[in-house]
């Protein structure tokens, strides 16, 4: 067996060129990551503060902070989760690991929809799974279905669901989501949730598979809604069924994220009223792209009904959406992610523009863009 191959986050490599455009002088607007601006709740910065000076900072995973997050599932989704079926990890990216690590064996085949989050595609090869991508276009709002689903021969050992989804921000409807949990009971399929966007939508409340789906597995995160991606702190929600095995994975690979981010993190469930702010600027940041994207000639566009991010076809003006990202960054310094970090077949010709920018920043993007896509539009006829 040879050692997996994992494809590089192009986005990555074109922000370490925009952080160093920046220590050169230039002004960069960074709408290459999912990354808010704005940083922790001041009260959970506080807190940090505090714990600094009166905590040993041991080893420790946070009884109240498990019991905070049951409660959240309660009072959010009216779903009861036991504070053993959570586990606290460094960010959903460890929780999505140990996830697929304790509930599949090597060489089980995972559905997922093309474009997708890249670490899904990547993370599955590193584990030794198979990646099962379904392509997913304009016409099912770039979101799997039931129906796809349905249709894999063989099925799948499981299914990764996002969303909101990254890079599209779609939302899936409590009646595709349900009729998915159908399908995958039926054809015994075990589904990993991604609700790392959830608290970020713009049309309503999104379901958690956990109210359709006890068995289902949920990867969820500080690094979005709650602002905290440095913090590094996240969560999974295991069954019943996959505690022991997710126990004896976390005692041995993973042990605990940062105390300090843990009891800061308690205290920001409780910080409401500052993360709704950063929502109503996210839905300003969201509207403001939707009124202006025509004005660059974009006007395909995924609906953005989560997440803050914009997934736009610009085949019109490039088949290299890298070459495109790279050269709008060194003329303009406004980074932003190519499509094909999301999809290696069809992603030459879309791009990813994050909005988790302040609205100042985003304004000034727009300013830069503008031309630059008129004479890139003139270039490309
Ligand atoms: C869909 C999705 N899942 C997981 C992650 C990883 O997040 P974390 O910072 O919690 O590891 C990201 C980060 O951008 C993401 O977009």
């Amino acid at each position: 067996m040879t050692v997996p191959r994992i494809d590089p986050f192009h986005a990555v490599g074109l922000s370490t060129l925009a952080h160093q455009m920046a220590a050169e002088g230039r002004d960069i607007v960074h709408m290459e990551f999912g990354q808010p601006s704005t940083g922790a709740p001041k009260a959970a910065i506080a807190e940090a503060h505090r714990i600094l000076d009166s905590d040993g900072m041991g080893y420790w995973e946070s009884t109240p902070l498990k019991a905070r997050i049951a409660r959240h599932y309660l009072e959010t989704y009216g779903t009861t989760v036991l504070p053993e079926q959570i586990w606290l990890t460094c960010g959903a990216s460890p929780a999505f690991v140990l996830a697929l690590n304790s509930a599949f064996t090597p060489g089980a085949r995972i559905a997922l929809a093309r474009p997708g989050y890249v670490a899904y595609r990547n993370t599955l090869r590193a584990l030794y799974l198979e990646p099962v991508e379904i392509p997913c276009g304009p016409a099912d709002r770039f979101q799997l279905s039931a129906a796809a689903i349905a249709a894999l021969d063989p099925p799948p050992d499981g299914v990764i669901l996002a969303s909101p989804a990254n890079p599209t921000g779609t939302i899936l409807s409590d009646a595709e989501m349900q009729a998915i949990v159908t399908v995958c009971r039926d054809r015994g399929i075990r589904i990993v949730s991604d609700e790392i966007y959830h608290g970020l939508s713009y049309i309503g409340p999104v379901r958690s598979i956990l109210q359709d789906e006890p068995e289902a597995l949920v990867v969820n995160s500080f690094s979005k809604y709650f602002s905290m991606a440095g913090w590094r702190l996240g969560w999974l929600v295991a069954p019943p069924s996959l505690i022991e095995a997710v126990r004896t994975r976390v005692g041995n690979m993973f042990l605990t994220p940062p105390s300090l981010s843990q009891h800061a993190g308690l205290v920001a469930f409780d910080c409401r009223e500052e993360l709704e702010g950063h929502v109503r600027m996210y839905r300003h940041n969201r509207d403001l792209l939707l009124e202006r994207l025509p004005e660059l000639g974009i006007e395909r566009i995924a609906p953005p009904d989560g997440a803050f991010y914009i997934y736009a076809d610009i085949g019109h003006l490039t088949n290299d959406s890298l070459a495109f990202c790279a050269r709008l960054l060194a003329d303009t310094g406004v980074a932003t992610a190519p499509g094909l970090d999301f999809d290696p077949v069809e992603g030459n010709r879309f791009m990813r523009f994050s909005f988790a920018v302040s609205t100042d920043r985003l304004e000034e993007a727009l300013r830069r863009m503008v031309p630059w896509f008129a004479r890139a539009g003139r270039m490309a006829d």
